[in-house]
């Protein structure tokens, strides 16, 4: 993770530079203190360039004098609309533009209100992400640089207590890019489940369900699509436990196929490999938790994954199979590639089931569908409690990891009735995000529960400040947030 120090509010004697600077307003101490320091060619660069300060807009300016090898002007639009993203994107706007131009660089931070300062260092650390372990030829221009980011504030000691909490957030973000990113080669279940019980050291109390253990409990319907691939099944249980009493727990559940090949009812070849982003939702849950351990969060809280691989062979599950669910329930699997809700449908029954949480929200990469209605602007919502689904949304506004909730009508359970069995794994082609979280809402037993459909926004084609292309880490900050605002006393 890029190294980030604060300190106070003066001018160093050259360098790299970037300024957070907004369009109205005197501009701040340390603008006018390079402005000076450089014979104002911070004023004439801005004439020069006609540069508006507009919110996330960068000027690059070249051996200003003054000792400086470069300054950044970083705009953060209207000084009135300043707030938790204008701070995190300039910050990662100034990353992006100098991570393959030097090792170090300090970013004043002088223009913003104290509260947001550490913000500058969640959006920097964020922009920095990179997963290249796998490149062993990059180019010297082409190869990322920046490794230190001192950040310049008046409120240094506030700024560090706040990004002593948030830098756990980073990190968790970051583990979940990096679970994402890993290869289906790289992380089978068995790697997976090893992954996590590195939270160990967090204080994150880990148990390993293997495939006997599962069988044992009855999870069918998970066993079933795990059954096609040499790689075993886990189910991966996390508690952490910080709210100091025995409340109930808040639950969050995620769906991790390491490599969805459709199985039986196989996928076309065209972008199959996007498949090993398959687990996703397993990814966050587990960030989400190196989150809150890592920041010590007041508040009691499980993960569990559900790890499968999703393949053909001889004894792969067929299209017309009846499995049996933990819950008791039967499934009809009409196609091999609505694995998801497979998995899903035992590991929430079973954490409802075992730890009696006040909430479960789980996380799935669940259907193309809703890529086709959301895009790859906001994650499909879908619950049976508006409380939880308003304070969801909200959190999703505050992150800009954005939610759209809906619709739940009991009408969308038809198109899953079955002949043979008591549901059907699909409900065609029409509402298919719908029928998909109708199809879990079997399985959750009235407890107040939220499906965040994340298959459009785990993984960024295209890169923003924050979010550089290739896993996003979506869930991570959302839930953080959605925990903070309203479960820690
Ligand atoms: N993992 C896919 C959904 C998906 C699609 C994730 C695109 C990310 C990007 C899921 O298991 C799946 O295959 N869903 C099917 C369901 C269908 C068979 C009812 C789909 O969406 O086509
Ligand atoms: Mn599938
Ligand atoms: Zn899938």
């Amino acid at each position: 993770m890029l190294q980030i120090q604060f300190s106070a509010a003066d001018l160093p004697a050259g360098g790299v530079l970037a300024l957070l600077v907004a369009e109205d307003g005197p501009r701040p101490p340390l603008f006018a203190a390079a402005d000076a320091a450089t014979g104002g060619a911070l004023s004439r660069a801005v004439a020069a360039a006609a540069f508006g300060f507009g919110s996330g807009r960068t000027c690059m300016i070249l051996a200003p004098g003054g000792g400086f090898d470069r300054v950044l002007l970083v705009g953060l639009g209207k000084s009135a609309e300043i707030g938790v993203r204008t701070v995190e994107t300039a910050a990662g706007a100034a990353v992006t533009a100098l991570g393959k131009l030097a090792e170090s660089a300090t970013l004043a931070v002088d223009g913003v209100p104290a509260a947001l300062v550490a913000h500058a260092a969640h959006g920097g650390t964020l922009a920095a992400y990179r997963f290249d372990h796998y490149q062993t030829r990059i180019p010297e221009d082409a190869r990322w640089r920046l490794d230190r980011l001192d950040i310049l504030t008046p409120a240094a000691a506030h700024a560090k207590a706040a990004w002593a909490g948030l830098s756990a957030v980073t990190r968790g973000v970051c583990l979940t890019r990096d679970l994402v990113s890993e290869p289906a080669n790289a992380l089978r279940p068995p790697e997976f489940a090893q992954r996590i019980e590195a939270l160990h050291e967090l204080g994150v109390e880990i148990e390993v369900l293997d495939g006997a253990a599962m069988a044992e409990l009855g999870f069918g319907a998970l066993l079933g699509v795990a059954q096609g691939s040499d790689a075993p099944p886990r189910t991966v249980l996390m508690r952490w436990n910080g709210a100091g009493t025995d409340e109930a727990p808040l639950a969050f559940i995620g769906k991790g196929v390491t490599f969805d090949s459709g199985g039986i009812s196989i996928k076309p070849a065209g972008g199959m490999e996007e498949m090993k982003t398959d687990m996703a939702g397993a990814a966050a849950v587990v960030g989400l938790m190196a989150a809150l351990a890592g920041r010590k969060a007041r508040v009691n809280v499980v993960g569990a994954v559900g790890l499968v691989e999703n393949m053909l062979a001889g004894n792969a599950q067929r299209p017309g199979d009846v499995v049996r669910t933990c819950s008791g329930q039967t499934i009809e699997v009409i196609n091999t590639d609505a694995e998801g809700r497979l998995v899903l449908a035992d590991v929430l029954w079973y954490v409802q089931d075992r730890f009696r949480p006040r909430l479960m929200v789980d996380l799935a990469t669940l259907t193309g569908a809703i890529v086709v209605g959301l895009g790859h602007e906001h994650a499909g919502l879908f619950s049976n409690d508006d409380t939880l689904a308003q304070r969801l949304s909200a959190a999703g506004e505050e992150t800009g990891e954005r939610l759209w909730r809906m619709p739940m009508a009991d009408a969308y359970r038809e198109a899953l009735r079955s002949d043979i069995a008591d549901l059907k794994n699909v409900g065609g082609r029409p509402a298919g995000a719908i029928t998909a979280a109708k199809f879990l809402e079997y399985f959750v037993n009235q407890v107040p529960w939220a499906h965040l459909d994340i298959a459009g926004t785990a993984w960024a084609k295209k890169g923003v400040p924050c979010t550089p292309k290739g896993a996003s880490g979506f869930g991570v900050r959302l839930l953080d947030q959605f925990v903070r605002e309203h479960y820690e006393g």
